[in-house]
């Protein structure tokens, strides 16, 4: 069986939008995935205007997009993810990654992982209003204060059928500081049921040859599918997210380093 790495655009609020996604990939070509930056639940309408722009089917012609979510509020969740679908879309991600303290003092995005019941709660409302009808994916820190809350959290996703869970491990008091800790990715790959994808710091054809050269590609295929569990059964793909290597390419400061088959 062909080994695949995929590659996704992962999202940056305000510099990934529609039209930076369609330029990246008319120049370096097209990854598998590309993230929309998050979208809130509004009281009196499903979108704002600028909202709007980056979800419209035309916008998004020739990729293959996926817009995230960003609440705790599981009413609002669903309310959005019909509206999405309703344009078409077939996949929608959760936002429990945002470290910034105005979403996280509102519980919202890396906030919610402090409240790990809350969210199983919230999982399983969404899970039962439209697990049948879009394919649900999670992007999560590995904690609000410490790594040490990542086992339990990754408990919780694997009680639910999510079509990948990407994981940036840091947790929210690091921001973007500190390095991205490791041992927390290698305990997904071990004991997550559902497809795990990797996000962080993977700036340059050398971080990447690291990662990979670290965590060889026949050791981890058999680990995290092995169960049958996740909907993809035995995969023999590794996806990969980037986001702040894809500002440097754009840049031209980092261009080229992908292998051809991702761009
Ligand atoms: C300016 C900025 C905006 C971001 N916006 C989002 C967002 O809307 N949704 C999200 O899940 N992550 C967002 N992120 C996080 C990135 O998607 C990514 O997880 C983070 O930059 C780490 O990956 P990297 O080291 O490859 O850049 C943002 C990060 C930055 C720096």
């Amino acid at each position: 069986m062909d080994k695949i790495v995929k590659y996704y655009m992962a999202p940056l609020e305000s510099v990934t939008t529609w039209i930076y996604r369609q330029a990246h990939a008319k120049i370096y070509g097209r990854l598998d995935k590309y993230f929309i930056p998050f979208l809130e639940p509004h009281e009196k309408r499903d979108f704002k205007t600028r909202e709007l722009q980056e979800i419209l089917p035309e916008h998004n012609e020739g990729i293959y997009a996926v817009p995230q979510i960003l609440t705790n509020k599981a009413d609002g969740f669903i309310r959005i993810g019909r509206a999405l679908k309703d344009y078409g879309y077939q996949e929608v991600n959760l936002n429990l990654g945002c470290p910034s303290k105005t979403v996280v003092t509102k519980g919202k995005g890396s906030g919610f992982l402090a409240f790990p019941e809350e969210l199983d709660r919230f999982l399983d409302e969404i899970f039962e209003a439209l697990g049948s009808e879009l394919k649900l994916s999670v992007k999560t820190r590995i904690g609000k204060e410490r790594p040490e809350e990542f086992p339990r959290l990754l408990e919780i996703f694997n009680h639910y059928p999510l079509e990948e869970l990407i994981i940036h491990p840091r947790v929210q008091t690091d921001g973007y500081k500190n390095h991205p800790r490791m041992e927390m990715y290698d305990l997904a790959a071990k004991e997550s049921k559902n497809p795990i994808c990797y996000n962080g710091d993977l700036f340059n054809q050398e971080k990447l040859e690291k990662f990979q050269r670290e965590r060889p590609f026949d050791d981890w295929q058999g680990i995290s599918h092995e169960s049958g569990t996740s909907p993809s059964g035995n995969r023999t793909e590794r996806i990969l997210g980037i986001s702040r290597s894809g500002l440097s390419r754009l840049s031209g400061t980092g261009s080229g380093w992908l292998p051809k088959r991702a761009i």
